[in-house]
C-alpha cells in the first residue's frame, strides 16, 4: 500500500470516527439548549451560567433574592448570552415547580439542569450538631438536588435527551475538618450520581458531578481570605493558586457538550491537584 493510501485511509477513518480523531468545534456548541443553573447569581453558578451561555444555549438563572437575579440577567445580556431570570430558594417544593414551568413556558423546554446551590449553616465538630442543621443541609444540598432532577426529567425525555450536573466538593470526598455535616452532604451527591446515571441512560440522558476544589467565592471566603490559612491550603496543592470559578464553569459545560458524549455517572475532581481520591 502506498503512503498516499494509507493516509487517504487514515483521514477518512477520523473523519468518520470522532471518538478516536479529532473533534469539530461544533461538540462543544450548545446552541438550541436551555439550561437551568440553580443558585446562579454568583460564584460557580454564575460561571456555569456564563460557560452555557457562551456557547449557545439559552440560560435561567436564579437565586433567592429578586436584587441577585436582576444584577445576574444584566450581566449575561452585556454578554450578549441568551437569558431569563427569577427567583428560586430550591430548598421550597412551589420555588422549585415555579423555576421548572417558567422554564418550559418562556423557553420552550429544558435540556440542562445545573443543581449548584448549597449552604453550609454549621462549623464545629460533628457530634455538636444538631438535628436542625442536619435537616437544612440535607434538605437543600441533597434532597432538593434530587426533586429537581424528577421534576426535569421529563421534559428531558421530551426533548430526547439532556444532561445532569451536580455541584459536589472536593469535601465530599475528604471531609474538611469543622464542615463534617456538609462534607457527607457532598458525598450524598456523588452516590446520588452514581444511583441516577444507568436509570437516565435509556432516556438519553447523561448524569455527571463536578467536585471543586478551594474555589475563589464569597462561599468559601473563610478559605482563602486569610493570607495564613490560603497558604496552609495552598501547601495540598500541586497548582499553587486558589481556583477560579470559571475554571469550574468550563469543566461543566464541558461535561454538558456532546465532547463528552460518552461520560456520565462520573464525578470530575477541580481541585488543582489537592489530593482527594486514588
Ligand atoms: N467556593 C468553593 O470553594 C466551593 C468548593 C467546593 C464546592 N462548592 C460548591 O459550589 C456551589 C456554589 O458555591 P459558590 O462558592 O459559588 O457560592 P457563592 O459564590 O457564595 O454563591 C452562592 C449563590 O447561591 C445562591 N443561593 C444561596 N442559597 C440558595 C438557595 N437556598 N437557593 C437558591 N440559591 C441560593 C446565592 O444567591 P442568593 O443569596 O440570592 O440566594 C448565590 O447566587 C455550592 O454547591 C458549594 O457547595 C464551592
Amino acid at each position: 500500500m502506498s503512503y498516499m493510501i494509507m493516509f487517504r485511509g487514515v483521514s477518512r477513518f477520523l473523519r468518520t470516527n470522532p471518538v478516536s480523531g479529532q473533534r469539530s468545534m461544533s461538540q462543544s456548541s450548545l446552541v438550541g439548549k436551555v439550561a437551568i443553573v440553580t443558585a446562579s447569581t454568583d460564584g460557580i453558578g454564575l460561571a456555569a451560567a456564563q460557560a452555557l451561555g457562551k456557547r449557545g444555549a439559552h440560560v435561567v438563572v436564579s437565586s433567592r433574592r429578586q436584587a441577585n437575579v436582576d444584577k445576574a440577567v444584566a450581566l449575561l445580556q452585556s454578554q450578549s448570552i441568551i437569558v431569563t431570570g427569577t427567583t428560586c430558594n430550591v430548598g421550597k417544593g412551589e420555588d422549585r415547580e415555579k423555576l421548572v414551568q417558567l422554564t418550559v413556558d418562556q423557553c420552550g423546554g429544558i435540556d440542562i439542569l445545573v443543581s449548584n446551590a448549597a449552604v453550609n449553616p454549621f462549623f464545629g465538630n460533628i457530634l455538636d450538631s444538631t438535628e436542625d442543621v442536619w435537616d437544612k443541609i440535607l434538605s437543600v444540598n441533597v434532597k432538593s438536588a434530587f426533586l429537581l432532577t424528577k421534576l426535569v426529567v421529563p421534559h428531558m425525555e421530551k426533548r430526547g435527551g439532556g444532561n445532569i450536573i451536580f455541584v459536589s466538593s472536593v469535601a465530599g470526598y475528604q471531609p474538611m475538618q469543622a464542615l463534617g455535616p456538609y462534607s457527607v452532604s457532598k458525598t450524598a451527591l456523588l452516590g446520588l450520581t452514581k444511583a441516577l446515571a444507568p436509570e437516565l441512560a435509556h432516556g438519553n440522558i447523561r448524569v455527571n458531578c463536578v467536585a471543586p476544589g478551594i474555589i475563589k467565592t464569597r462561599f468559601s471566603s473563610a478559605l482563602w481570605q486569610n493570607k495564613d490559612v490560603a497558604d496552609e491550603f495552598k501547601k495540598q496543592l500541586s497548582i499553587k493558586r486558589i481556583g477560579e470559578p470559571e475554571e469550574i464553569g468550563g469543566t461543566i459545560a464541558f461535561l454538558c457538550s456532546d465532547e463528552a458524549s460518552y461520560i456520565t455517572g462520573e464525578t470530575i475532581a477541580v481541585t488543582g491537584g489537592m489530593s482527594c481520591r486514588l
